[in-house]
C-alpha cells in the first residue's frame, strides 16, 4: 500500500463552476434554511461549456430530483471557523461546525436536493431551491431514493422543519402579488407565503407591530410586519426600482 503523505494532505484543489443558478431569490434574507421547504421557489441552472451540451444531461429526464453541490459565493472566508451559530438554534448557541449546515464552513460548499421540473441542453429547470441567484454550482447528481433516503436516521439538532407561522394579506397586496405572478409566469403568492411562513426575521429580534420588513424575490420587493409575533401581514408587493 503507498505510504500517505502530508503534503498530499493539504494540497490544494481547484474547483471550477459547471453552471450558474438563475434564482427566485435575490438575496440571502428570507430564503428558507434548507431545500424543499417553499415548493414554489423556482429557478434555472444555466451551464456553461463544455457541459452545455445535451449530451451532458442525457438521461437526467428519468430523474425527478437532483443533488446540486455549490458554492456559498456570498458567505465565502479566508479563516476557517470551528464553532458556528446556526439560526435554527436562535443565533445564540454555538455549535462544531460539522454539526451543522451553516453556510460559513471550509471550502464554503452547499448541498441541496432540489425538483428537477425540466431538461434541456444547457438548462435544468428547478424548484423547492434555496439557492442565492448567481450561485455557482459545482456538481450535478442524480437522487437515488433507495440510497439517498434513510429510514432510521436522525438528527437531534435539526429534528423536523421549521414551525411555520401564520400569513396574512392586505387585499390590495394580494392581488399586486397575482398580477405580478401572472406577468412573470411564477406562482409569486404561493412562494411568499411559503417563504415567509417560515418566519425569516432574526430569532432574537422581537417584531415590533411599527417595524418593516421587507425583501425582493424575482423583480419585485414584499413588504410585511407583525401585527402581533408570530403572525405576518404583506402589506405590499411592487415593482423593484
Ligand atoms: C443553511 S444553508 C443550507 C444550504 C444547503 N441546503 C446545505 O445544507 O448545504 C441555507 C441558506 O444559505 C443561504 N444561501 C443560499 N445560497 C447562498 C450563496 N450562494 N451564498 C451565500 N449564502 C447562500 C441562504 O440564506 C439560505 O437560507
Amino acid at each position: 500500500m503507498a505510504a500517505f503523505s502530508l503534503d498530499h494532505a493539504i494540497m490544494p484543489y481547484s474547483v471550477s463552476p459547471i453552471g450558474f443558478v438563475r434564482s427566485c431569490f435575490k438575496e440571502k434574507f428570507a430564503i428558507p434554511r434548507q431545500p424543499q421547504l417553499a415548493p414554489a421557489a423556482r429557478g434555472v441552472l444555466e451551464l456553461v461549456a463544455p457541459f452545455d451540451s445535451g449530451d451532458a444531461v442525457q438521461g437526467l429526464e428519468q430523474v425527478s430530483h437532483v443533488w446540486l453541490l455549490f458554492l456559498f459565493h456570498q458567505a465565502l472566508e479566508d479563516q476557517p471557523r470551528l464553532k458556528v451559530r446556526p439560526p435554527r438554534l436562535g443565533g445564540n448557541k454555538s455549535m462544531g461546525v460539522f454539526a451543522t449546515r451553516a453556510t460559513h464552513r471550509p471550502n464554503g460548499i452547499g448541498q441541496s436536493v432540489v425538483k428537477l421540473d425540466k431538461v434541456e441542453p444547457g438548462k435544468l429547470w428547478l424548484s423547492g431551491i434555496d439557492l442565492l441567484d448567481g450561485t455557482p454550482v459545482l456538481d450535478i447528481k442524480p437522487y437515488v431514493p433507495y440510497a439517498d433516503s434513510v429510514a432510521c436516521a436522525y438528527n437531534r439538532i435539526a429534528d423536523a422543519a421549521p414551525q411555520l407561522i401564520e400569513v396574512q394579506w392586505l387585499d390590495d397586496a394580494l392581488s399586486q402579488a397575482h398580477n405580478h405572478g401572472l406577468r412573470l409566469g411564477e406562482p409569486l403568492v404561493e412562494l411568499i407565503e411559503q417563504c415567509l411562513a417560515q418566519d425569516p426575521r432574526p430569532a432574537y429580534q422581537t417584531p415590533l407591530p411599527e417595524r418593516r420588513y421587507g425583501v425582493r424575490f424575482w423583480d419585485v420587493d414584499v413588504r410585511w410586519h407583525y401585527p402581533e409575533p408570530g403572525k405576518i401581514c404583506v402589506l405590499e408587493v411592487v415593482a423593484s426600482c
